[in-house]
């Protein structure tokens, strides 16, 4: 769709029906988006079917015909009224000022845009990037963090993705899968803290298959009524269906980077067009869409990552963890250098301002080379707060890289509290002093 055009958001009660009018009005020939909801019309789990508003009538007709309940909004940019005014002072320069200007006026931003976003170092510039992330968070998302637990119930892996400590290459000590005990156990710990999302993560492990998946699955709903977040890699279209069919709400599948030469060369054995084609599916089926990238890949350059958070936009990704590249010990990539702590957190305020009403992390990657990494994090743009969830035993199994941080309640309470930010209501602690 021309960017340029004026548009209209449509907003449906369940995903069901916003999949169902999205692919009637395509059937129509009109071009459509599915776009994270922007947050004035619905929550940050919701997707809404953006299109150009010479087509809005005829799509209102096609709606009506089939008698589908919706909302039909202006398109309203977000303005940030006031920001250049704030900056009179501020020495910066004309380029990043033109900048401003536009996220002020709530014009979309170029590649070349963001390109200068990324590349500055001027301390001033740096710092005015991160308060405009911080207030469209704020504005955008509030200041609630959001708290979820990831429990990694399998390390076997049938790939060889060349930074990964868990590859199928790499000769590790233990490898475990846990079993549905083990990992109904471990759900019963996050209900009991109050969590209401449980992120299911593995390596590629064909072990589970989809029937034993999707039985694990209904048991959580049954049990818990939990959001479930799939990160199990590539599958097929028919089993992300059935996996969606029997409860799973998310799935984390990151493309770590757009650059197809650098996609290949890091992952030998997987297909680019592929893992676009497994995103296209999910969003497809209804999943509200993870991804995310790598910040210091081997060849990876602004550019590259310029094209990530477009890609994120362009995806309407609803959850976007982007995290440093840390060497992994007994990895073809052992002795290659750490990503930046620094570009990694301009990389995660651009992408609050170009990508809006989303969930972005503060990485286990970013508080495994930063022990402020996550108050840094939440302090330029990031709402969410992952948990390892792992039961203690296996924890130390999973390391994709090395010196993983493990996540637990107190660090994620402390980076809420330093960045003063909020907890949400629905967390159940323990009085512990200090913290809450
Ligand atoms: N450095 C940083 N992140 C890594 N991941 C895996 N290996 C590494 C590494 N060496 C991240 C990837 C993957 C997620 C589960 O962990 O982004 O998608």
């Amino acid at each position: 769709m021309n960017n340029d055009n004026q548009k209209v958001i449509i907003v449906c009660g369940t995903t069901t029906e916003m999949l169902k009018a999205d692919s009637i009005i395509r059937d129509n020939h009109i071009e459509v988006d599915l776009v994270p909801t922007p947050s004035q019309y619905g929550s940050i789990c919701s997707t809404s079917i953006a299109l150009e508003e010479v087509n809005k009538i005829t799509a209102e007709r096609i709606l009506e015909k089939i008698k589908i309940k919706y909302n039909i909004y202006p398109y309203r940019v977000r303005k940030l009224l006031g920001l250049m005014e704030s900056l009179k002072k501020a020495k910066l320069s004309t380029a990043f000022q033109v900048i401003m200007n536009k996220i002020e006026m709530g014009h979309e931003l170029t590649k070349d845009d963001i390109v200068v976003l990324l590349n500055t170092e001027e301390p001033k510039e740096i710092e005015t990037l991160y308060s405009v992330a911080d207030r469209l968070r704020k504005e955008i998302v509030g200041d609630i963090v959001e708290i979820r637990g990831a429990i990694e119930f399998s390390n076997y892996c049938k790939k060889s993705c060349n930074y990964c400590g868990i590859r199928k290459g790499c000769d590790l000590p233990h490898r475990y899968r846990m079993d549905e005990d083990e990992i109904m156990e471990a759900v019963h710990q996050l209900v009991e803290m109050g969590i209401r999302t449980v992120i299911l993560q593995s390596g590629e492990d064909d072990y589970y298959d989809t029937e034993m998946l999707c039985g694990l699955l209904k048991k959580i709903k049954k049990v818990t009524k939990m959001g479930i977040t799939l990160s199990i890699g590539e599958r097929s279209r028919f089993d992300y269906l059935l996996l969606r069919e029997a409860g799973a709400n998310n799935f984390l599948l990151k493309i770590e980077t757009t650059n197809r030469k650098i996609f290949e060369s890091i992952h030998p054995d997987n297909d680019y067009d592929q893992r676009i084609q497994c995103a296209k599916w999910l969003k497809e089926l209804g999943y509200v869409n993870g991804s995310g990238n790598m910040i210091g890949l081997p060849g990876q350059k602004i550019e590259d990552i310029a094209e990530d958070i477009l890609y994120f936009k362009e995806m309407g990704i609803h959850m976007i963890g982007i995290g440093p590249f840390i060497p992994a010990p007994g990895t073809p990539y052992e002795d290659l250098p750490t990503g930046s702590v620094e570009m990694t957190l301009k990389a995660i305020a651009v992408t609050r301002i170009v990508c809006k009403n989303v969930f972005l992390p503060a990485t286990t990657a970013l508080a495994s080379i930063d022990p402020d990494g996550q108050r840094k994090a939440l302090e330029v743009g990031a709402n969410t707060i992952m948990l390892i969830s792992t039961p203690e035993k296996y924890r130390t199994s999973y390391q994709l890289y090395k010196n993983k941080n493990m996540i637990d309640i107190e660090s994620a309470l402390e980076a809420v509290k330093n960045s003063n930010r909020k907890l949400p209501k629905y967390l159940k602690l323990p009085n512990k002093e200090g913290i809450q």
